[in-house]
């Protein structure tokens, strides 16, 4: 390595751990807003919500150590922003009918096509990888609670 090039590659190292460092003070909202009422269900497929979905899902959270480690903490904040907007079991009473009726069927669609929990969180998380008794269980439960397609007029 000509000196030239050492320079650089050290100069680089630099820049990218200043870089780091910094970053660490961007603030990131770990927040878990109060339950405002919680999803009611069976206490075995609650307890498959809680260890597979209320991460990212819920007002819950368990915010793992490295979730306060940039840049992976944008990232699962992210997630959870996400998660959250879209399917919220800590507000789940609050919706009314028709809401919770495509909910349920959004949820059957995910687990159906195996997308939800997401890949990259059942790699830290094997408990949540879904055993098929426990797919079995989201799915009866969701499908108890559907509505007949005829019932509805959207
Ligand atoms: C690591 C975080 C995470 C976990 C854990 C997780 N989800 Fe999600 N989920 C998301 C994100 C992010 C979105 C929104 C973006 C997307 O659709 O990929 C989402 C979207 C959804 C949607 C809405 C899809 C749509 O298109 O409207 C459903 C339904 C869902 N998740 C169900 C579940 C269920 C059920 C579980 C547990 C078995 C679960 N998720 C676990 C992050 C997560």
């Amino acid at each position: 390595m000509t000196a030239r090039l050492g320079k650089l590659v050290k100069w680089s190292a630099a820049l990218v751990v200043t870089l780091l460092v910094v970053a660490q003070f961007i603030p990131v909202d770990r927040s878990n807003p109060p339950v405002q009422s919680d999803v009611q269900a069976p206490a075995e497929v609650k307890a498959i919500l809680v260890k597979a979905c209320f991460d990212c899902h819920s007002h819950e959270t368990r915010w793992p150590w490295y979730s306060r480690v940039a840049p992976l903490s944008w990232w699962i904040n992210g997630h959870v922003v996400e998660g959250r907007k879209d399917l919220n079991f800590s507000r789940w009473p609050t919706f009314d009918f028709v809401t919770q009726d495509l909910l349920l069927r959004e949820i059957d669609k995910q687990i159906e096509n195996g997308k939800m929990p997401p890949r990259s969180y059942a790699v830290g998380h094997p408990e949540a990888r879904l055993k098929d008794s426990e797919r079995q269980a989201l799915l009866d439960w969701v499908r108890t609670g559907q509505s007949d397609d005829s019932d509805l007029m959207y």
